[in-house]
Parts: C-alpha cells; sequence; structure tokens
C-alpha cells in the first residue's frame, strides 16, 4: 500500500473528486437513501437470560436465538457479561493506533495474500476496486499464529489490552457456540469438542469520513470465513454495518454497549444451511468516521469440516462436501471478498 492507496492519507489531502480505484461500478454503488430509510430489526438476544435457571425465560431466549441464526445469521447481544471499560480501552488504543502517522502504521505492514498486518486485505489485481478503509489485522490464538513482528510498540497498551480483551472475547464465543447447538437440538458442547484448539483473530476497521459516500463501498460485501464472529462497533461511529436481508441491505443499528454477532461460513456448512452465513457489507459517511472492532472465531486448521449427520436427512440432503478448515481458511484469504463465493469451495 503506498501513500495514495491509503484512505488516511487521502481524506487529509482533501482531493474534488474521489479516485478511480474506489469507484465503485454503477451496480455495487450504495443506494444511500434507500437503504438509510429502511428499518432494521436485527434481534437481540440478552444473555443474561441464558445465564439464569429461569426455564421459561432460558427457553424463550434459545427460540429466539434460533430464529436469529436462522433468518438474519446476525444479532446483537446484550449483558454479555463482558466489562464495557474493557470495551472501551480497545477502542481506545485500535484509534489511537489509526491515529498514528503512516509510517508508524506502516512498521507492520500486511504481507499480499495474509490477513496480519496493517493495510488493504483481500486486493489482488490491479483493477480490482478498493474499500474506503485501513485495516489493521492480527492472528491471536492459539500463540503459534501470532506474528509478535506485527504486534505495536505503539500504542503503549495496545499488546496487552488486545490480549486481556481476546481472552474475553473468546469466553463469550464458547458460550455462544453452546447456546447455538442448544437452539439445534444438540449437545451443548458439540461444537467445542469438534473444534479443537479454537484460531482466534482480530480485525480492526477504520472507515474515514468520505465525500462521496455513494461511490464507495468501505467494505466489500462477504461472508465471513469464521464459524462465528464478534463485532464491536465504535461507540461515537456513524452507522456503516448494513446486512442482506430479503435482498435488500438493511443497517445494522449500533446499541450502545451491545455485540454484534454473525454466523461464519463454517457454522453454516456445519448445520447443512440451516443456519446462515449471510453476507454484509460497510457503507462510509460524509462526515463521520467509523471504527469496527471485529473478532473472528474458527476451528483449529487441521479440522475435517461437513454437514453434521444429524442434519442430514431426506427433506435437507446434504448440501456440502467434507473438506479440511486449514484449506478453506487459506482459499478465504486467498481470494477477494465477492458476497458468499469462497462458500463455493464447500460445494
Ligand atoms: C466486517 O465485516 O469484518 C466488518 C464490517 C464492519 O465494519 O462493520
Ligand atoms: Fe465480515
Amino acid at each position: 500500500v503506498g501513500h495514495i492507496d491509503d484512505v488516511q492519507e487521502l481524506r487529509k489531502a482533501k482531493p474534488t473528486t474521489i479516485p478511480e480505484r474506489f469507484v465503485r461500478d454503477m451496480a455495487e454503488r450504495p443506494k444511500l437513501a434507500a437503504t438509510l430509510s429502511s428499518p432494521s430489526d436485527i434481534p437481540i438476544i440478552d444473555l443474561s437470560k441464558l445465564m439464569k435457571t429461569d426455564q421459561d425465560e432460558y427457553q424463550s431466549e434459545i427460540m429466539q436465538l434460533k430464529t436469529a441464526c436462522e433468518e438474519w445469521g446476525f444479532f446483537q447481544v446484550l449483558n454479555h457479561g463482558i466489562d464495557l471499560r474493557m470495551l472501551e480501552t480497545i477502542e481506545k488504543v485500535a484509534k489511537d493506533f489509526f491515529m498514528l502517522p503512516l509510517e508508524e502504521k506502516q512498521k507492520y505492514p500486511m504481507a499480499p495474500g495474509t490477513v496480519q498486518g496493517y493495510g488493504q486485505a483481500f486486493v489482488f489485481s490491479e483493477n480490482q476496486k478498493l474499500d474506503w478503509c485501513n485495516m489493521f489485522a492480527l492472528g491471536v490464538e492459539p500463540p503459534f499464529i501470532r506474528n509478535p513482528k506485527l504486534w505495536p510498540s505503539k500504542p503503549a497498551d495496545f499488546r496487552e489490552t488486545l490480549e486481556t480483551y481476546s481472552k474475553e472475547i473468546r469466553k463469550l464465543c464458547k458460550n455462544l457456540l453452546k447456546y447455538i447447538a442448544v437452539s439445534l437440538g444438540l449437545k451443548g458442547d458439540v461444537f467445542e469438542e469438534m473444534f479443537g484448539v479454537a484460531v482466534q483473530a482480530v480485525r480492526m476497521n477504520y472507515y474515514p469520513p468520505c465525500s462521496r459516500p455513494d461511490l464507495v463501498l468501505g467494505l466489500s460485501p462477504h461472508s465471513d470465513g469464521s464459524a462465528l464472529t464478534v463485532l464491536q462497533q465504535g461507540k461515537d461511529s456513524s452507522v456503516g454495518l448494513q446486512i442482506l436481508k430479503d435482498q435488500t441491505w438493511a443497517p445494522v443499528q449500533p446499541i450502545p454497549n451491545a455485540l454484534v454477532i454473525n454466523i461464519g461460513d463454517t457454522i453454516e456448512v456445519l448445520t447443512n444451511g440451516k443456519y446462515k452465513s449471510v453476507e454484509h457489507r460497510a457503507v462510509t459517511h460524509k462526515e463521520k468516521d467509523r471504527l469496527s472492532i471485529v473478532t473472528f472465531y474458527a476451528p483449529s486448521y487441521e479440522i475435517e469440516l461437513g454437514p453434521m449427520a444429524e442434519l442430514v436427512d431426506e427433506k435437507n440432503p446434504c448440501r456440502y462436501r467434507r473438506y479440511n478448515h486449514g484449506e478453506y481458511s487459506k482459499h478465504y484469504v486467498t481470494n477477494k471478498l465477492q458476497g458468499k463465493r469462497t462458500l463455493e469451495f464447500a460445494k
């Protein structure tokens, strides 16, 4: 990534026109008026109801979770148990990192074909359109996936904060997977047992304001290659995340202190398509910037995956083949983001 492709630098220069590489073809441009006025009611799950012993509340919350996973692939979780100061701290170190001078951030460059470091991920050709976004991504767990050279020394509390944050998010993912299993009528520990030592990575996305949000995309449409994704939206950020629901892009309205959860490709495959890995994208805003901190939780690379026998029958014939998750991950990070195209790998 040169100076010219770094969107924060671009923004500083205040060009009167948007560089061609960011201008989307007609069909891809966000129809801002249409999408911003459409209501979004992505389901809300109250995790405290799933932690309590009240059977009625528990059952009804499990049912809501089931509907969320079947019909939306997305939900927001309240009372997730993560200390709100922790959420504030990670947001602060992420923002502080993005506000460093370009030279400092470029000490941690993203190597092509990887999603670790600072830069533009998923770019493979000169004529591919670029997202209006700066990314900083790191592998976190298990430790062997870390590239310590990419863990920044500034801001000073970045590494420790990410470490602590990731531990908390990991617990949340394990809990959510347990409830997701229960909502499918399965034993609570099926995913945990299947996944081995789960792989966890983080990606911080910073979207500067854009003078022409109607021409660009903050992040290209895609589904996630993870099992589960936990997304934290910055407190004062603009609305930017949109999910494809009934062929319409629906905005995800940030709820203070909530976390956005989405089902990734792994769970779609394991459930034979019953739970959906839904396409989503990010749009930009004319005056406001936006920050998101995204955690991807996935099985260990050596795991072989395919639809679970319990979810395949005459009415639901097997829709995906068995494959190795490491190979899928590799396939995912070496292809551009393009809707649900990476999942073709499993067909
Ligand atoms: C993502 O899909 O990874 C991030 C979208 C967002 O910034 O909300
Ligand atoms: Fe995503």
